[in-house]
């Protein structure tokens, strides 16, 4: 089996996965309660608590599969993007595990993580599709031909749809995360009540960050008044960062005439984007977010680095 471990953000991940993508288990610590009160990540603070979580978090994930380090033939991890100081905590860790044990290590990259969640069973998709990543730290649309990459068709020019539902649920005070505290706040609210406006940039990129001054102008206007239309502003943002992620995926499977439309990352789990979606395939919900399931389906098409040629590999911060 592979043993997938996940550090690169506020996620302490392991999950035993099988060659053919069955998931015998899948073990998630998040961090995000000790997050909460800083209102984002705290990069230094993350690396610490993954450094006592994520020993245990492998031997949940050993456990819940009922199975013992004999029955790991491959380590994979996280290698990049992501925080560095974080990344580090699982990549030594899994370094450190595979040499004890002679065992190859598959470094894996996160966004390519993302995509393989499709790939895991009991209804794995396979490519060729379009894909698109929506998550903390990236909005992608992808031109997916086979299971081990893709080709970057466009991405956001500044803030990530992930971040710009944070940053928002922080403007209305609806805490950290944020993504999934505006969903839930939205489904109270009139998503026609304001009307946000969505950049149209050139090609298939997109850009959030105008939308968050819009709402950030809205909430300033109404004073005091901004917690009574709390719902309102929550449906209505949500509204116009789906608008804006819908609209270009549809130009984008309209220029690749791709047949097959896949959505990932933790803007996959959003109620309205689903929905607004019907046709496209997207992981169950607790794939969507980090996970170390994703980490291990994208090893099964990654060349392992057999022991001990990984001692000497490095995290990397951003996607290349
Ligand atoms: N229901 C939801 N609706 C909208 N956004 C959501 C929902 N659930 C989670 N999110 C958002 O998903 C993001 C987290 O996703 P994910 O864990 O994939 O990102 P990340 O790992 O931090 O970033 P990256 O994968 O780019 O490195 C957060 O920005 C969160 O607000
Ligand atoms: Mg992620």
């Amino acid at each position: 089996m592979i043993l997938g471990i996940e550090t690169s953000c506020d996620e302490t991940a392991a999950a035993l996965v099988t060659p053919e993508g069955e998931i015998r288990s899948n073990v998630v610590s998040s961090q995000a309660a000790l997050h909460a009160r800083y209102g984002g990540v705290v990069p230094e603070v993350a690396s610490r608590r993954h450094l006592e979580l994520v020993g245990p978090a492998i031997r949940e994930a050993l456990a819940a599969g009922r199975a013992t380090l004999d029955d790991v033939g491959t380590v994979a991890v996280t290698q990049g993007p992501g925080l560095v100081g974080a990344l580090l905590v699982g990549l030594s860790a899994a370094k450190a595990l595979a040499w004890a044990r002679g065992l190859p290590l598959a470094p894996v990259d996160h966004l390519q993580g993302h995509v393989a969640s499709l790939y895991l069973g009991p209804d794995p998709l396979e490519p060729p599709f379009l894909c698109l990543l929506a998550s903390g730290g990236h909005t992608l649309l992808l031109d997916v031909q086979g299971h081990d990459g893709y080709r970057v068709l466009g991405s956001s020019l500044d803030d990530a749809a992930g971040e710009a539902f944070d940053k928002g649920a922080r403007l209305l005070g609806l805490g950290y995360p944020g993504g999934a505290a505006i969903d839930a706040a939205a489904r109270e609210g009139d998503p026609e009540a304001f009307a946000f406006p969505v950049a149209r940039v050139g090609g298939h990129d997109f850009s959030f960050s105008g939308v968050k001054t819009a709402l950030l102008y809205a909430v300033r206007e109404l004073g005091d008044g901004a917690a009574a239309r709390q719902a309102d502003l929550a449906a209505s943002y949500q509204r116009a960062i789906v608008r804006a992620l819908v609209r270009g995926t549809t130009a984008a499977v309209e220029r690749t005439g791709h047949d097959t439309v896949a959505v990932v990352g933790g803007v996959a789990a959003n109620s309205e984007l689903r929905a607004a979606l019907p046709d496209a395939t997207a992981p169950p919900l607790a794939l969507c977010t980090d996970n170390a399931a994703m980490i291990g389906s994208a090893a099964r098409y990654v060349e392992a680095i057999p022991s001990p040629r990984y001692l000497a590999l490095d995290a990397y911060a951003s996607a290349a």
